[in-house]
């Protein structure tokens, strides 16, 4: 069993993770609920945030909020017992996988929700792979078992077989949907029994273990036969949880609960604070950074403009990577050697931005700023390191901007630089003109992009097919090399927001015929961040 370490500070004591979903699964239910058994809202406070979010929403929420998805992304700190976590929340749909990605750059664990009734879904794969990818331990929270859903050993082992992860049950389901009569932690023998008038929580009740006569009290004589047996599978044909294998993003432990109903949130957090890792080294070149360095490093994953229209801010989003941050620290822009004073960190608690004072590796802290900062920024006290790992993915579908009023260029610019800068879309500008191209991964991006323009900057904007199938960055050894193949396709190429040339790709073929045609040059489908 794992035990909350006591006495943790500063890094240490950190938790930085995101939560991993398809849409529905209930994500927006369990982060409440984390915020809520975490201390960091009342419950009449999550229905006032709730309304009051509603209110406010600019138009592109309603998209959001029309499609069942959740397109934006933040952070939120809380403390419990001594643990201070740092969730962020990803964005959930498909279309947003490039933002997605960068988020999960910024986590050390992620929570993979998924729906009792529906097993693994194509999204909650999707974003197991990118975790994996970078070597992010999972814990899975299985959810809605107040509801009728499907087997237990069935859903472990889709679990095992879709995402090779080998399960170690946790909290045990007593019974689901009618039959539903609580929870049982395999890890502390304790019993999170139903309320006596539905199927919300009630208390929670020590046992012995699943055998304990005590519970007879409580669950009626079939269902409890049942979870008897399971719990002596559960038990007996998995095997013991093994923190290493977990790290190293083999093993998952797995936690069955509702959300909603509030059960096994606390038995979540519980773990995560036992088992969770605190911030990890990160990658960096030129070298590995150790969250224990005392030199403050960090580096922005996210970029929001607009956060508050009155003040036409923009926030980036820092993680801090090593040293103990303190408010009015001078930090350097590694790319370009600027020098900033960071005199107005921000945390983001449930509700409210508090001026941060002191923060710690694994800390997100939100530097507001005139467009100095952007993803991909590595921030030190001075040494020239670059974090790894925050790229740029060539787009798939190309757009025109046509803009109703031609009087406006000059907003549209800013409006598409702003808006790119966040990873809402990419832009770029053919060479031999003005024309201004968008690149999205999904469609659902333009939608976004239209609205906000029209929110936030007051623009009337439409997008047309652009005769492209893609892009590719185009990269060579030589300077004269790049500069020849640039005289000769002069029409198809255009220059990305880091002026960095891109080849506009009209189909295949063609892309094949210049790979051949220019052995010295390559064409990359992805970019880390300048
Ligand atoms: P998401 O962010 O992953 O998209 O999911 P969200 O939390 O919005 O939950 C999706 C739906 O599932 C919501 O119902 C929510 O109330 C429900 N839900 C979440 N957790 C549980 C659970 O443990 N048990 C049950 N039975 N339902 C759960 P909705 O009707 O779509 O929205 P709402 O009107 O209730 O907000």
């Amino acid at each position: 069993m794992n035990t909350i370490p006591q006495g943790l500070s500063g890094a240490a004591s950190r938790r930085t993770f995101a939560i991993i979903s398809h849409p529905d699964a209930g994500k927006t239910t369990l982060t409440e609920k984390l915020l809520l058994f975490g201390g960091a809202i009342h419950l009449a406070g999550a229905v006032k945030a709730r309304g009051e979010r509603r209110r406010t929403r600019s138009d592109w929420m309603a998209i959001e909020k029309a499609r069942g998805i959740s397109v934006s992304s933040s952070v939120m700190t809380f403390e419990r017992k001594g643990v201070t976590f740092n969730l962020l929340d990803t964005p959930g749909h498909e279309d947003f996988s490039e933002d997605t990605y960068r988020t999960l750059t910024a986590v050390d664990s992620a929570v993979m929700v998924i729906d009792a009734a529906k097993g693994i879904e194509p999204q909650t794969r999707k974003l197991f792979e990118v975790c994996r990818l970078r070597d992010v331990p999972i814990t899975t929270f299985i959810n809605k078992i107040d509801r009728e859903g499907r087997d237990p050993f069935e859903l472990l082992d889709e679990i095992e077989q879709a995402l090779a992860l080998v399960t170690v049950p946790r909290v045990w389901p007593v019974g689901m949907g009618s039959q539903f009569h609580g929870c049982f932690d395999l890890a502390t023998n304790e019993f999170l029994k139903r309320s006596p008038d539905g199927l919300g929580f009630g208390e929670r009740i020590q046992m012995t273990g699943p055998n304990d006569p005590a519970l007879e009290a409580h669950v009626p004589a079939d269902v409890l036969a049942t979870f008897r047996e399971q719990a002596e599978l559960a038990t007996s044909a998995y095997p013991d949880f093994d923190r290493q294998s977990f790290l190293e993003g083999h093993q998952t432990a797995v936690i069955f609960g509702s959300a909603l109903r509030d059960f096994s949130v606390e038995d979540l957090l519980d773990h995560l604070a036992a088992a969770a890792p605190s911030p990890r080294p990160q990658p960096a070149d030129p070298r590995m950074v150790l969250p224990d360095e005392p030199a403050v490093t960090g580096f922005v994953f996210k970029v929001q403009a607009n956060m508050d229209l009155k003040h036409r801010d923009r926030v980036a989003f820092m993680r801090i990577c090593s040293g103990r941050f303190q408010r009015g620290m001078k930090l350097t822009q590694a790319a370009t050697g600027k020098q900033l004073a960071i005199n107005n960190p921000i945390f983001f608690f449930a509700q409210e931005r508090q001026l941060a004072e002191e923060a710690f590796p694994g800390d997100i802290i939100g530097i507001p700023n005139h467009g100095t900062l952007r993803v991909g920024d590595t921030l030190t006290e001075g040494e020239v390191l670059k974090f790894k790992g925050l790229p740029d993915f060539a787009p798939e579908i190309l757009s025109r901007v046509r803009l109703e009023d031609a009087m406006r260029v000059k907003q549209l610019r800013r409006a598409l630089e702003d808006l790119a800068e966040e990873g809402v879309a990419q832009i770029f500008r053919r060479i031999d003109g003005t024309e201004w191209v968008v690149g999205v991964v999904g469609p659902l991006q333009l939608d976004v992009l239209k609205s906000r323009i029209a929110a936030e900057y007051s623009l009337e904007v439409g997008f047309e097919p652009a005769p492209y199938e893609g892009t590719r960055w185009i990269a060579a050894a030589k300077t004269a090399d790049l500069d020849t193949f640039i005289a000769r396709h002069r029409s198809s190429v255009a220059e990305d927001r880091d002026n960095a040339p891109v080849l506009l790709v009209r189909d295949s073929w063609e892309l094949s015929r210049i790979q051949r045609d220019y052995p010295d040059l390559q064409f990359l489908t992805s970019k880390d961040r300048a």
